[in-house]
């Protein structure tokens, strides 16, 4: 699926003395299979765009597409539906949503609304479930005996169970352990790299950016502001930092050696490895 945003802006509350523009006639373009993460200050309208991906919010001027979807301001509710079984969305700190008392019941309560095949949602959901690590019970344990990480893989487990194509995730690793962030992180990339899935990932996380995504998407009031590879990001560490954002980790390595030095790398490494090879290339060649 092809997601299209034509000058769509979003303005909540519209006519009350708390009317708010919170997006401002975004133009943007999203692929499918591809990995994109969108970045920006609180506040600056992430979790309002993403709302618009299964119409959830419509927008208030504009239009919007997805493949041969058209949404706009007069877009009846009714025809959005189908929307919600083919995008994904979850939200942040999506455990607080649970309230089934057994996994298998969360986890088929979307799809039974939706007239899913069960049986089919039951086997992929299980799936995911034991690459978490969970163990084979696991479907009639109670989301509630569990700690807040499995809380937050049951949650994520139940929307990716439906197979949507398009998968957006507010902040999904926020506040948990390491163990658990990676887990997650990975999980996500394995949808995109096995499943072909669209991936939206909104995050402060700057090392995920640069490990994980193709394109990031950098949103200010309502706009945004600029769509490029991670990788044309980092090279600007001025620009990332006047943009208040931080500096992945492996970059800020890279920098430090290369003050120390006096070198300059050709490139920007996003990954530990790629940092590794070109260190080692340059080190045989300073023999
Ligand atoms: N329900 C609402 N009513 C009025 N204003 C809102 C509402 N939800 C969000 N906003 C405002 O819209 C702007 C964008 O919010 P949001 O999309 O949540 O940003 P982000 O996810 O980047 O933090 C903010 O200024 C926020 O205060
Ligand atoms: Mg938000």
């Amino acid at each position: 699926m092809t997601v299209n945003f034509n000058k769509v802006s979003y303005v909540y509350q519209k006519g009350t003395p708390f009317e708010h523009r919170a997006l401002r006639d975004i133009v943007t373009e999203f692929e499918q299979g591809k990995y994109y993460a969108i970045i920006g200050q609180t506040g600056s309208g992430k979790s309002t765009l993403i709302q618009h991906f299964n119409g959830l919010l419509k927008p208030s001027q504009g239009t919007m597409s997805i493949n041969d979807i058209k949404i706009t301001p007069k877009t009846k509710d009714k025809y959005l539906m189908p929307l919600r079984k083919r995008v994904g969305v979850v939200f942040q700190f999506p455990e607080a949503q649970l309230f089934e008392d057994t996994v298998e019941r969360e986890i088929l309560f979307g799809p039974n609304n939706f007239n899913m095949p069960l049986s089919e949602v039951k086997e992929r959901a299980f799936r995911l479930l034991l690459e978490f690590g969970f163990s084979r019970d696991v479907l009639q344990q109670s989301p509630f005996q569990m700690s807040g990480g499995q809380m937050r893989k049951i949650a994520i487990t139940s929307i990716l169970a439906m197979n949507p194509d398009i998968v957006i995730l507010d902040e999904p690793t926020a506040g948990l352990d390491p163990k658990s962030q990676k887990q997650i992180m990975q999980m996500i990339k394995n949808l995109q790299m096995r499943h072909n899935k669209t991936i939206i990932l909104v995050t402060h996380e700057m090392n995920d950016v640069a490990r994980y995504s193709d394109e990031v998407k950098i949103m200010r009031d309502g706009q945004i502001v600029e769509s490029c590879s991670p990788r044309k990001l980092f090279s600007n560490s001025n620009y990332v930092e006047s943009l208040n954002l931080d500096v992945p980790n492996i970059v800020k390595l890279q920098r430090d050696i290369e003050a120390k030095h006096q070198i300059k790398f050709n490139k920007v490494s996003l990954t530990e490895d790629e940092f590794v090879e070109m260190y080692k290339e340059w080190a045989q060649n300073e023999r």
